[in-house]
């Protein structure tokens, strides 16, 4: 049992463990409130962020709060945590609302909504409702490189073990949220036949922030002025993120920053810091056979 004793709200939390949820890895607290996700009333206007964990959701979520209401309640930037500002769907914690509570009682419009769900666990309002989604996917070396340090300093995560061992756990899908591979081919599957899933890379939003947000705004049909788009632009510099305790997740108290900070690197290619030759070339071998729809490319550098 883990006990932040700073926590003002005194959880109790303990590393949780994996098993299969109808074909996928999960855990208790993203499982436990299953009926209630499943039957969430999505509304026309909500906006769905989609990801597999670690690939720049926060990132996006930042960029869309912004978007949305930095010119009306710009100290929302500063004065709520992301995680409040943008519920998590399918979050159950205890002593915490869930993240289908804080969306059912979200106050804005629209309302901003993240989700870690692989596409066939959505529930079904979003796709009724016909809801604009942003899908965000990061390259696999790198998205891995990120959980495993996620996983390490969080501390109601499984256990992710050491690296040699998560990346074999990370290649069969024996994580939190199942297998990346299955995450986001079918989400880019998705998109060929529904118009409003806009697919972004997180690489593509290292390269070039500014450009990546106008084609968000064309997707979202939003027309900032340039002041407004500048100041967002300076708000979702990674420096500033991190610096940042709204948007740093400094105040969620089931991590441990002494082990690794959640705005950790924010880089492409981190992950040559972290495989071995051999290992990147297991890889590489497994990742041809599994990623067989070519019009799906990733770049593991800028
Ligand atoms: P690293 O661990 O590689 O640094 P998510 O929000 O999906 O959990 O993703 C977290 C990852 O996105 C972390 O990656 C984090 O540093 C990175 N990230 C968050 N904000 C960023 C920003 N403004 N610019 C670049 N990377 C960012």
């Amino acid at each position: 049992v883990v006990r932040m004793s700073d926590d003002p709200k005194k959880m109790e939390f303990t590393r949780s463990v994996l098993f299969d949820f109808h074909g996928v890895q999960m855990t208790k607290y993203f499982t436990e409130n299953w009926e209630k996700i499943q039957n969430f009333q999505a509304r026309p206007d909500d906006i769905l962020i989609a990801t597999y964990p670690k690939a720049g959701t926060t990132w996006v979520s930042v960029i869309l709060d912004l978007l949305y209401f930095g010119k009306t309640a710009p100290e929302r930037h500063t004065s709520i945590p992301i995680y409040e500002r943008v519920p998590f769907l399918e979050i159950t914690f205890p002593s915490m609302d869930s993240g289908v509570d804080l969306a059912e009682n979200l106050a804005t419009t629209p309302r901003l909504i993240k989700t870690h769900l692989p596409i066939q666990f959505v529930p079904k309002s979003f796709w009724e409702q016909n809801c604009k989604i942003v899908y965000v996917a990061r390259n696999a070396k790198d998205n891995m490189v990120s959980y495993f340090h996620m996983d390490r300093m969080t501390l109601t995560q499984p256990d992710p073990g050491d690296w040699n061992t998560y990346l074999h756990r990370f290649m069969e899908g024996k994580v939190l949220f199942g297998s990346w591979y299955d995450h986001v081919n079918n989400w880019w599957k998705k998109k060929q036949t529904y118009s409003k899933l806009h697919y972004m890379f997180y690489e593509d939003m290292i390269e070039d922030t500014g450009r990546e947000i106008d084609k968000l705004c064309f997707f979202l049909g939003l027309s900032p002025s340039a002041e407004e788009k500048n100041q967002i632009m300076y708000g979702v510099q990674f420096d500033n993120m991190k610096k940042n305790d709204m948007t740093n997740y400094s105040t969620f108290h089931v991590m441990d920053f002494k082990i690794s900070t959640f705005m950790r690197k924010g880089e492409v290619g981190d992950w040559k810091n972290h495989f071995t030759v051999a290992q990147n070339e297991e890889f590489e071998e497994d990742y041809k056979k599994r990623m067989t729809d070519h019009t799906l490319q990733f770049r593991t550098e800028v």
